[in-house]
């Protein structure tokens, strides 16, 4: 690890129990996202990819390896130390865009800077512009179009200024050119500094990132640059 590093995992490892089998669904992963690192996760249907982006957003706990997340080791960190971590560190972008749909696109976007205990009024706006959503700032979820959807989630991802987002599936409930301009912001937000850690199956998405990190029965089989 060095101070480059938004994330690294050494010998991660996950074993569920189901019944009396057991799955191991990630065995011994290491591999380190750099900061303004855009890295592609791949690998079919039961890889692992999931699991793997979990444990990253501290939302479960490895079975075995550790994790270094923004200097912290995520394990020795208490429940409310990790809770923290994962509202500073982390930004989390889903297939299905996971916006309140009684709440505005503006309000959607706060959210998180709410939790926190953040006023984040100007950076509402400042994220709406750039993901291209002002003139949406009052509409509710329903109104948007599948890609002003997940725009307005990304935006919600970044409110609290996080290093790293991480997005399972992206593009995945989106046509393909829709899915372009969510992968051209992607590539801004990485220009401009931001880590991403994205699953997807989406071959354009996964070309677009610099890194390829390819996931077969909860092992790394290939790193593609
Ligand atoms: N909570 C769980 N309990 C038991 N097995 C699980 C659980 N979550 C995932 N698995 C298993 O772990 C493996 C990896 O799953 P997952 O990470 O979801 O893969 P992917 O996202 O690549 O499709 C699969 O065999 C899956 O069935
Ligand atoms: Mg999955």
């Amino acid at each position: 690890m060095n101070n480059h590093s938004v994330v690294t995992a050494t010998d991660l490892t996950k074993t569920y129990q189901r019944g009396r089998e057991e799955v191991h669904a990630l065995e011994a992963v290491s591999f380190t996202v750099h900061r303004g690192e855009f890295v592609a996760v791949t690998g079919p249907s039961g890889a692992g990819k999931t699991t793997l982006l979990n444990l990253i957003g501290c939302m479960d706990t490895p079975t075995r390896g550790t994790l270094h997340i923004g200097g912290r080791t995520a394990h020795e960190l208490s429940e409310r130390e990790r809770t923290r971590l994962r509202r500073e560190h982390l930004g989390f972008v889903f297939q299905h865009f996971s916006l309140l749909p009684t709440l505005t696109v503006a309000e959607n976007v706060a959210l998180p800077a709410l939790f926190a205990r953040r006023f984040a009024g100007a950076r509402v706006d400042q994220l709406l512009d750039k993901v291209g959503l002002a003139h949406r700032r009052g509409h509710l979820p329903h109104e948007l179009s599948g890609g002003e959807m997940q725009r307005a989630a990304i935006a919600r991802a970044l409110v609290n200024d996080p290093p790293l987002l991480l997005a399972d599936e992206p593009t995945g409930n989106l046509d393909s050119a829709t899915g372009e301009t969510i992968i051209a912001l992607f590539r801004k937000l990485q220009s401009e500094g931001l880590s991403i850690m994205v699953v997807t199956h989406n071959a354009a998405l996964a070309a677009a990132a610099g890194r390829r990190l390819e996931l077969r029965d909860g092992r790394v089989v290939a790193q593609v640059f």
